[in-house]
């Protein structure tokens, strides 16, 4: 497209998953991609926008004219997002972060033997929470209009409610501005080319559908309705 809607913001974007580290060769990680993710970072800059794009684990070439931030745990993640969010006009948190990271880092490979009392145990891994980035940028925020900002959720509907129902208690609980909700446990989402989201705002009863469709034609519609919004100021 040739709309320029996003010359001169600051964008910044996370994108791909985390990894927590156990020992040096091992880690907690999730099948996140950071396709679509990237694919929002490329939409803003193709937009106008001056994007930064804060990349846990991504495994695939970024354009030239984004600023790559590589990192690779939910701590290294919040500290360069939260650190830079408040020089930019909206944050989009797409990065599947890690609720939980192991309790303690092993300096030196562990052991498949690891107790010669009991060659056969298998050690207890223990996991301490992650902080909640998405909501503490909200937090930081305070009162301030600016960023916007906007999360991710992937849920599966269950018994107790469908998508849209466990979206908005999530977009209420978070606080974030714009929530995109997107349905999983179908083929479509981790790692697939093809994308549905729904896109909630808080303060409204208001869905924004879009897709079936490609991860950029996805993005662009997100960027219309933060653009449409009037949230931007
Ligand atoms: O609660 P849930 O993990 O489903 O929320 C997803 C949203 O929260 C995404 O925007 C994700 O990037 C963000 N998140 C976060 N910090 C966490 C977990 C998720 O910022 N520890």
């Amino acid at each position: 497209g040739d709309v320029r809607d996003l010359e001169g913001r600051r964008v910044l974007v996370s994108t791909g998953g985390t990894r927590e580290p156990l020992d040096p060769v091992r880690y907690l990680g999730n099948r996140s991609s950071g396709k679509q993710g990237l694919a929002l970072a490329e939409a803003a800059a193709v937009r106008g926008a001056q994007v930064t794009l804060v990349a846990a684990n991504l495994a695939l070439p970024v354009p030239e004219g984004i600023t790559v931030v590589p990192v690779q745990t939910a701590l290294e993640l919040q500290a360069e997002i939260s650190g830079r969010a408040g020089e930019h006009d909206v944050v989009v948190m797409v990065a599947a972060v890690a609720d939980f990271r192991p309790a303690e880092y092993t300096e030196s490979k562990i052991k498949k033997t690891h107790d010669p009392a009991d060659p056969d145990a298998a050690p207890t891994i223990r996991l301490v929470r992650n902080p909640d980035i998405l909501a503490g940028l909200v937090a930081d925020r305070g009162a301030a209009s600016a960023p916007v900002i906007v999360g991710f959720a992937a849920e599966t509907g269950d018994a107790t409610g469908s998508v849209l129902d466990l979206g908005r208690a999530k977009l209420a609980r978070k606080g974030c501005d714009l929530l995109v909700v997107n349905e999983v446990g179908t083929d479509k989402t981790f790692g697939a080319d093809e994308t549905s989201v729904h896109v909630l705002s808080r303060g409204s009863d208001d869905v924004v559908d879009i897709g079936p469709a490609s991860k950029s034609v996805v993005s662009h519609g997100i960027w219309d309705v933060v653009v449409g919004s009037a949230l931007i100021r």
